[in-house]
């Protein structure tokens, strides 16, 4: 993309916000600032022809993501996810947001004719051509869902999914909460807080000035999920914590975080800037999940670091005899500094009775 056009891509996105800022009569909460920013068609981040995934600023992507950085990732989970299958007696993956189809191809090549049908999920329609793309070989075995099924039989997987779900900001002055959210100042965007009866998920010893965030959608999303999975597990892998540590009273600026080539910009003002131009994510709160999963009626499987994850997953027998080079990448997935410690998988499961693999040691459910 010409940084022309992304101008005026971005300049559009703009106006459209600007105009919802009028509709909504003067002021957005930014959940649904960040839902156009990212998915608005056309225009947002996920919505345009932008590469967003790759190893290097070059390629013109802004981040990567484990299964972008080595395969290994796919073939270590593919273990877990070939357990899971066979408790639930299931031949179905289900991905949701499935990026470049990276993680698609690496675990059907790694499960073969164990699985009769992978199905990707993902708001994004340019992705969705990439991943035909690249899992063409597959041919009818792979398919696009636009909306979930009702009744599911299987075992659904989300790299990097959870933290690309609009969240709404809460802001506490010293004497009160206020929801923040957007509105115009003549053309620019600016925030803008108003009061609200949301409240975080516990309580703490806020300090006056600290914003964070919550997450109705991801949770929505879980409870839907786990309400329409008849038999079948869940893996969902991503940066973020249990609540005590999300909501501690020093995090005084929450987690919203910018990427744009491999750069992240951290500060509170930055995701109305460039709009559409750039990643917003957050951290994800596992606790939250857990609970809504459980509140829908899953059992948590374990819930532990990625590093743990993959090596009991057997990732240190699949490095046996690699390259440099391969074992720089897989270093890369179990470095606590890297994403081997941030990076946290949960798992869960409905109508399955699994001990699973991948939280054989060092479970940390009781931490959530
Ligand atoms: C950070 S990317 C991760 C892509 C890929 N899983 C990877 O690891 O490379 C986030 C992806 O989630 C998708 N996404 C966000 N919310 C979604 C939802 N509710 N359902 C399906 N896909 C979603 C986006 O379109 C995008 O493809």
């Amino acid at each position: 993309m010409s940084s022309d056009g992304a101008v005026s891509l971005s300049a559009r996105l703009h106006e459209r916000v600007a105009t919802a800022i009028g509709r909504a009569g003067g002021w957005l909460p930014f959940d649904r600032v960040m839902a156009m920013a990212l998915y608005e068609p056309g225009l947002g981040y996920y919505a345009r022809g932008s590469r967003q995934f790759g190893a290097l600023p070059s390629s013109g992507s802004d981040f990567i993501t484990a299964p972008e950085l080595s395969p290994l990732f796919g073939q270590a989970l593919a273990r877990q996810i070939l357990q899971a299958l066979d408790a639930a007696e299931a031949d179905e993956i289900i991905e949701f947001g499935a990026g470049s189809g990276a993680l698609a191809l690496q675990l059907l090549q790694a499960l073969g004719g164990r699985v009769r049908r992978y199905s990707i999920v993902d708001l994004s329609g340019t992705l969705r051509e990439r991943q035909a793309e690249r899992l063409a070989a597959f041919g009818d075995r792979v398919r696009w869902l636009d909306a979930l099924p009702d009744d599911l039989h299987a075992v659904v997987v989300g790299n990097e999914v959870l933290d690309a779900m609009p969240v709404q900001l809460l802001h506490w002055d010293g004497s009160a909460w206020f929801e923040r959210g957007v509105e115009l100042d003549s053309d620019a965007l600016r925030w803008a807080d108003r009061a609200t009866a949301l409240r975080p998920p516990c309580d703490a010893p806020f300090v006056p000035g600290t914003t964070v965030e919550i997450h109705p959608q991801a949770q929505a999303f879980i409870r839907t999920l786990v309400e329409r999975l008849r038999r079948g597990a869940a893996f969902f892998i991503d940066y973020g914590f249990p609540e005590a540590e999300y909501y501690h009273p020093q995090r005084t600026g929450g987690t919203l975080i910018c990427h744009r080539a491999h750069r992240a910009e951290f500060g509170d003002d930055d995701p109305l800037a460039d709009l559409g131009e750039k990643d917003i994510s957050t951290h994800v709160d596992f606790t939250g999940i857990a609970l809504a999963a459980q509140d829908a009626g899953a059992e948590v499987l374990g819930y532990t670091s990625q590093a743990r994850f993959l090596m009991n997953c057997g990732l240190l027998e699949l490095l046996r005899g690699a390259d440099p080079r391969t074992l720089a990448a897989a270093q890369k997935l179990i470095a606590e500094h890297e994403m081997g410690e941030l990076f946290k998988v949960i798992g869960l499961a409905r109508g399955v009775s699994l001990d699973a693999l991948g939280f054989s040691a060092g479970d940390r459910s009781h931490r959530l």
